[in-house]
C-alpha cells in the first residue's frame, strides 16, 4: 500500500527544500532590500517604522481623502507642503522607483499596479 521507498525519500527532499531559504540566507545580509534613503531628506512623512510596516495602508488612505473627500489638504514635513499623492508627494522625495520602492517589493514579491496609471519620475526611466 504504502511505498515506504519513496515516502521517507519525499518527506527529506521536501524539508530540505523548506530550510534551504534559510540556510541560503543565514550570514549574507547582503540579500536583504536595501533602499535607497532620499539624500536631502531626514524625515518621512510618517516615522521609519511605521512606513516601513504601514505605508501601503497610508497611501490608500490619502487616495481615499483626495478622491472621495476630496480633501487635498497638503503634509507638512520639516515646515514645507507635500501633496497628498504618489507622483507628488512620496516620489518628490523618493525619486527612484527602482532604487527605492522596488527594492523592497522585489524582495518580498509584490508588484503594485499603481504604476499601470501613475507616472514615475523620469529618472527612473
Ligand atoms: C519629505 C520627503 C518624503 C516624502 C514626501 C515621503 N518620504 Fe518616505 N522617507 C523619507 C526619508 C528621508 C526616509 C528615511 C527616514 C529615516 O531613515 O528615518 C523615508 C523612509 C521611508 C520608508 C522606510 C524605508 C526603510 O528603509 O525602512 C518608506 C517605506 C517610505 N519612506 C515610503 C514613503 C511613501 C509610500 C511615501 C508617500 C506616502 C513617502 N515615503 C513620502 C522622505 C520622504
Ligand atoms: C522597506 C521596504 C519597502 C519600501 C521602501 C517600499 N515598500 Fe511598498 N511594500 C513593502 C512590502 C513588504 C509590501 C507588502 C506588504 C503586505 O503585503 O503586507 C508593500 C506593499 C505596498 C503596496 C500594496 C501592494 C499590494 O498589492 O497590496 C503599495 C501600494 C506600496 N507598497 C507602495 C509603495 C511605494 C509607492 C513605495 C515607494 C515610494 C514603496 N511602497 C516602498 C515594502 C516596501
Ligand atoms: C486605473 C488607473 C489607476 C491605477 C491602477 C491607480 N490609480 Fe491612483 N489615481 C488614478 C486617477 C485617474 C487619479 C486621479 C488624479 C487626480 O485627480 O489627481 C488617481 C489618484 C490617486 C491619488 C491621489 C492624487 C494623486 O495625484 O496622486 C493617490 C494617492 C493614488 N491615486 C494612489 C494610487 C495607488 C497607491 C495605487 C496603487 C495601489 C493607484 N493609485 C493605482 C488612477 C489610477
Amino acid at each position: 500500500m504504502y511505498d515506504k521507498g519513496k515516502i521517507i525519500p519525499g518527506i527529506i527532499v521536501f524539508v530540505c527544500l523548506l530550510i534551504f531559504p534559510i540556510l541560503y540566507n543565514s550570514g549574507s545580509a547582503g540579500v536583504l532590500p536595501n533602499p535607497e534613503k532620499p539624500k536631502d531628506q531626514k524625515e518621512c512623512v510618517k516615522d521609519k517604522q511605521y512606513m516601513r510596516t504601514t505605508h501601503m495602508q497610508l497611501i490608500n488612505d490619502w487616495r481615499d481623502e483626495v478622491l472621495r473627500e476630496g480633501n487635498r489638504e497638503k503634509v507638512v514635513v520639516q515646515g514645507k507642503k507635500y501633496d497628498k499623492s504618489l507622483m507628488n508627494g512620496c516620489m518628490t522625495c523618493h525619486t527612484n522607483k527602482k532604487k527605492f520602492c522596488d527594492e523592497c517589493h522585489v524582495y518580498a514579491s509584490v508588484y503594485p499596479y499603481c504604476w499601470d496609471c501613475h507616472f514615475v519620475p523620469k529618472e527612473t526611466i
